[in-house]
């Protein structure tokens, strides 16, 4: 891949909390470069440190070595070009799921007007036109962690960053969020970088998994998903995702036998 094709390049990270038990490398090192349009998962056991690289991405917590780069640009702060979608809705209770995907619009001091109509689209493209008027909690968890990512998607960025979205839903609709997810992306042409905990998740969803490891967090192993799209309930069937679910699993105990 070159540099031109790059979408977001993360080059020699390290990230260091200091607390009153003194200095933890939670990202040590790790490098990552995504390619414009791909969707790429992050696997790793909890506190290896994806959250931590998620929010240096987001420009939401300073690197302590080491440089972010999205588009070209090293990341200082939180980018229009970035949309995020965290573990929980974190929506406004007071506010309409209309007027909670506009946030992003009124904190990047743009004419609501102008976004009116692709609003009502968004709503439409993740299932809840019929809901514009309604309050979260007049939504279920699945309901609203869709209203979530259509406001990470109303002012367009070119790079989406979801952490665990979809942790707090049942197996169902975790999976027909999973389709949905994949409709959005196809027709949106958005790149994605998706942190899980599941496997069947992030094979499902990604055109490469990526592996973390802790202590400190660092990227260990990549596997390309070389299944056709759009995937669909069967694909879960097939020998081939079977294969790949089996591959990483493996993968994991190995390492986990032997204490990394
Ligand atoms: N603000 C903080 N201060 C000190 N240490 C922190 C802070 N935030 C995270 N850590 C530590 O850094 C490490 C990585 O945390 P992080 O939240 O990035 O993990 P994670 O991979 O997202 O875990 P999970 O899968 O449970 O969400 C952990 O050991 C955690 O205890
Ligand atoms: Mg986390």
């Amino acid at each position: 891949m070159t540099t031109a094709d790059a979408i977001l390049q993360v080059q020699d990270l390290s990230v260091v909390y200091h607390s009153s038990r003194g200095p933890h490398t939670a990202v040590g090192d790790l490098n990552l470069t995504l390619r414009s349009g791909e969707f790429v998962s992050i696997l790793g056991p909890s506190g290896c440190g994806k959250s931590t690289l998620l929010s240096v991405v987001a420009g939401l917590l300073p690197a302590s070595r080491g440089r972010v780069m999205v588009s070209g640009e090293p990341v200082r702060r939180p980018r229009p070009d970035v949309g995020i979608v965290f573990q929980k809705p974190t929506l406004l209770p007071w506010r309409t799921v209309a007027g909670n995907v506009m946030v992003p619009i009124e904190a990047l001091r743009r004419s609501p007007r102008d976004y009116a109509e692709r609003c009502r689209d968004l709503l439409g493209l993740v299932g809840l036109a019929a809901f514009a008027e309604h309050y979260p909690d007049e939504l279920s968890g699945g309901m609203q962690q869709r209203v979530s990512i259509a406001r990470a998607l109303i002012h367009d960025p070119a790079l989406m960053l979801m952490d665990e979205p979809f942790g707090a839903l049942d197996a169902m609709t975790r999976e027909r969020m999973w389709l949905e997810l994949q409709d959005i992306w196809l027709s949106s042409r958005k790149t994605v970088l998706f942190i899980t905990h599941s496997i069947p998740e992030a094979v499902f969803l990604s055109d490469r998994v990526l592996v973390m490891a802790s202590t400190p967090g660092r990227i260990v192993q990549e596997i390309v998903i070389d299944l056709p799209r759009p995937r669909a309930v069967q694909t879960m069937a097939e020998p081939r995702y079977a294969a790949l679910c089996g591959d990483i699993r493996t993968m994991f105990l190995s390492r986990m036998e032997q204490g990394r």
